[in-house]
């Protein structure tokens, strides 16, 4: 198989990182956000995809066979305050890259395409996106199935690891616990939580193999976020009895959450050979590397 050259946006963020870390060194890749921080600067060229100048010059320099496109704005709650900037970076943006692209877009999207009434999903259920974040991805998706260039398109959910430069659920927990800081933590939000590492592994064997289509990713087991920070603590010999059960309804958060969300991935395994990863190896291996 020839190695591709792959444009990456979105590359300083969560996910980003981790396709850093897994990428073979014979690939070729172009790391591109929009802001970067002083560490990444000599590695990551600037990119902003809501700038359709500032996509064609890069285009232009760089001629990928395909965009690995992880921009986007996640902030949930952020996207309910301030819709308008999250359809342009997570739709329009989407839009730009498909009006001067031709080749092959892989897109990431969410579980919070449904509303959470009855997760785990497949990938022909019924969405129901419940808040502005969940609708401009689900918007962002019909952008690339009806633009008719070639698409993948991976739903996730809940993506973690103990990244040291940004706020992670891991990092929270496990740094909270560590000072003896209390927690509390929602008993009532249901996924398959996916560490951001084996998620990059499959996006790029799926670049690799040409993939198209819609599939469903995550991880192997379907807990709720108490139950993921007991997970947590155990595996770093933490003190549970810091982490107290909320419901989500107590957080007053300004974006309603899909609470029985999650990912069935039978679909994507049988078809590319894939293994959902179990939660115990993606913790351990995380617990190796930062060597505690
Ligand atoms: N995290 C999850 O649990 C989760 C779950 C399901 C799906 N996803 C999807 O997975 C993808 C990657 O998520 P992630 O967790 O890696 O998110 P992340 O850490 O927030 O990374 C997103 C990156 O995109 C950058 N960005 C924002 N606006 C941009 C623009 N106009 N031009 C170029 N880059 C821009 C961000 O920069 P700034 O930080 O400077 O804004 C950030 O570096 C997203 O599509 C997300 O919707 C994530």
């Amino acid at each position: 198989m020839t190695a591709k050259r792959i444009l990456v946006t979105g590359a300083a963020g969560q996910l980003g990182q981790a396709v850093r870390d897994v990428r073979s060194p014979e690939a070729d890749f172009i790391f591109t956000d929009v802001v970067i921080p002083p560490e990444l600067t000599p590695t990551t060229e600037v990119m902003d995809i809501t700038d359709r100048k500032s996509i064609g010059n890069i285009l232009d320099e760089t001629q990928p066979d395909c965009i690995l496109n992880l921009a986007a704005m996640t902030d949930v709650d952020g996207c309910e305050l301030k819709p308008e900037l999250a359809n342009r970076i997570n739709v329009e943006s989407v839009k730009n890259l498909r009006e001067l692209f031709s080749g092959l877009i892989v897109h990431i999207s969410t579980d919070y395409v449904f509303d959470g009434l009855a997760g785990p999903y497949h990938e022909d259920d019924p969405v129901h996106p419940l808040s502005v974040y969940g609708q401009t991805k689900r918007d962002s998706e019909l952008v690339l199935q009806n633009a008719g260039g070639p698409f993948c398109i991976i739903r996730t959910n809940v993506v973690f690891d103990y990244t040291r430069t940004r706020a992670s659920f891991v990092k929270w927990v496990v740094d909270s616990l560590k000072a003896g800081q209390p927690i509390r933590v929602v008993d009532d939000q249901w996924n398959n939580p996916t560490w951001t590492v084996d998620l990059a592994e499959k996006l790029l064997v799926l670049i690799q193999r040409d993939a198209h289509g819609l599939y469903h990713y995550g991880g192997a087991d379907y807990l709720n976020r108490y139950q993921f920070s007991h997970r947590i603590a155990d595996k770093f010999h933490l003190d549970k009895a810091l982490i107290s059960r909320i419901s989500t309804s107590e957080l007053n958060q300004a974006a309603p959450r899909p609470l029985k969300g999650g990912l069935h991935t039978d679909t994507i395994c049988r078809k590319f050979n894939f293994a959902p990863l179990p939660l115990n190896e993606a913790l351990d291996a995380i617990k190796q590397r930062l060597g505690t």
